[in-house]
């Protein structure tokens, strides 16, 4: 029997850390702050961070008791709304959208955005995600004609951003990302990311972040993207003020859908909020899943062969149908296995709007209760062999408790994320087509190093060896 692969994760902070220590560890990523043997505790983790002025202690909650994550995110969703600190961190990316909102806001926004994600309108569009993965293919195999592609890796963590973020553009605008957009786009990003990220972790200490010169940056930098996606959102209207047909796309469905209750659809400010979401939810979390996915097959062969047979058996030598798409189980099961290793969105926060007592901590009215699926994936009580990357467990009867009470990639209850089967597909027809077309090989020497800012991404990329069949 083969033996399963373990690959890398962060080592949480030393028990006794000091305040320095925890704020720079901190600013670099949210991850180890939560993990100070949480991998095998079933109860309620407590954090303190220092705050300004006087260093009193503020404190934050991990649930790590799956019953008790159900009260939060599901039975008792209205008495956790999604936490204040979220809208602060991404405002000026993507307003008051539905990603961050609450209350009756969220609940006309949620019925509006519903349809544009649901399973028709994703088969719809099967054929604009085909383009794309097309584009990528072509790629990658410009990168292995290279004469040095044996020894010169793809940085698969950009490519498979370029990939996800030409889906959104694809799927959302029915037009493919322009290369001047997708360098635009991409620096912004980066800066927004960074700034967002830190200036969140700032503010939990009531640091006065909007006197820092990374605001201007991150103001800037949204503020650049906005504009590159509200060029499509124009050129639609003008092609319906002109009376021609419009594609039926998401931004179709966006434009044309009126909230059932209220009779009313989005206005213009309103639509560019939730497409620059969409953007940012939508590529992401997408990109950052399937390069984790693409580092983990690369490292276990045997797993990327029989992906290859798969993909071979099932598509043949045609281009790939949407009906194809739930026969490529392993390769779904890959991709749902490298959700669980490195979840893209490694942590939820809510805030509490009653003081009250949750197992043995005192939380209070503000503060902040996270659930964490980094924890709840690889915890040690819920799951065999937490840490290796095994995709056959998605088919096993053994695991299928552990999968109902610990696995939330896409989170639960009310706000759980809409396009869970619009990311799955796109997952599983890019992967099945890139093992179907190369070999991907990890770099010798290199291990990636997971750190959580917005999403879970490795602080020194993921470049892999990628060579024709
Ligand atoms: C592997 C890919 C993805 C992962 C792991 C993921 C994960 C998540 C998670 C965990 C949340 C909940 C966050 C919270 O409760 O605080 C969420 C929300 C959301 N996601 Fe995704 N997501 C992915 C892809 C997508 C895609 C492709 C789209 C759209 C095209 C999308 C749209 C959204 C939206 C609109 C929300 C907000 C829902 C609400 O608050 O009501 N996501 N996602």
């Amino acid at each position: 029997m083969t033996s399963l692969f373990v690959p890398p994760k962060p080592r949480p902070l030393p028990q006794k850390a000091s305040v320095w220590q925890r704020l720079s560890i901190g600013l670099r990523s949210g991850l180890s702050l939560f993990l100070g043997g949480s991998y095998t505790d079933l109860g309620v983790g407590r954090h303190r961070v220092p705050t300004l002025p006087y260093f009193r202690m503020r404190e934050l909650f991990t649930v790590r008791d799956p019953d008790l994550i159900r009260e939060v995110l599901v039975r008792r969703s209205e008495e956790f709304p999604k936490s204040g600190l979220m809208d602060e961190m991404l405002h000026e990316l993507i307003g008051y959208s539905i990603f961050v909102s609450n209350g009756e806001v969220w609940k006309r926004q949620r019925r509006i955005i519903d349809p544009a994600l649901e399973g028709a309108r994703v088969k719809e569009v099967f054929q604009r995600m085909a383009d794309a993965v097309e584009a990528c293919v072509a790629r990658f195999e410009a990168h292995a004609d290279r004469a040095d592609s044996t020894t010169a890796p793809i940085d698969v963590d950009i490519e498979m951003t370029h990939f996800t973020a030409d889906v959104i553009f694809r799927t959302i605008f029915s037009e493919a990302m322009t290369a001047e957009g997708a360098r635009r786009i991409f620096a912004a990003f980066e800066v927004f990311q960074h700034v967002a990220y830190a200036h969140g972790m700032l503010r939990l200490t009531n640091f006065p972040v909007n006197l820092l010169p990374g605001s201007g940056r991150a103001r800037r930098a949204a503020r650049e993207i906005r504009e590159v996606l509200k060029g499509p959102i124009d050129r639609r209207l003008a092609l319906v003020a002109r009376g021609e047909e419009p594609p039926r796309d998401i931004l179709y469905s966006l434009m044309t859908t009126p909230d059932p209750v209220s009779g009313t659809c989005f206005d213009a400010d309103e639509l560019l909020d939730q497409v620059s979401m969409l953007f940012l939810a939508g590529h992401e979390t997408s990109a950052a899943g399937l390069a984790w996915t693409l580092y983990l097959i690369a490292s276990c062969q045997h797993i990327q062969d029989r992906m290859r047979d798969e993909a071979d058996r099932i598509l043949e030598d045609r281009p790939p149908a949407f009906g194809d798409m739930k026969k490529l189980e392993l390769t779904r099961d890959a991709f749902r296995e490298g959700l669980r290793l490195y979840p893209p969105v490694p942590f939820v926060g809510r805030d509490a709007t009653r003081t009250e007592r949750m197992k043995t901590r005192d939380v209070k009215e503000g503060d902040i209760v996270f659930v964490a699926p980094w924890l709840m994936h690889r915890h040690q009580k819920l799951w065999a062999q937490p840490d290796a990357f095994d995709p056959d467990r998605f088919s096993s009867d053994e695991a299928r408790e552990s999968i109902r009470c610990a696995y939330l990639p896409f989170s639960m209850g009310p706000r759980v994320c809409p396009g869970a089967a619009f990311a799955l597909q796109e997952a599983t027809l890019v992967l099945a087509e890139l093992v179907r077309r190369f070999r991907i090989s990890p770099t010798p020497g290199h291990a990636p190093d997971p750190i959580a800012r917005l999403t879970l991404r490795s602080s020194n990329g993921v470049p892999l060896i990628v060579t024709r069949r």
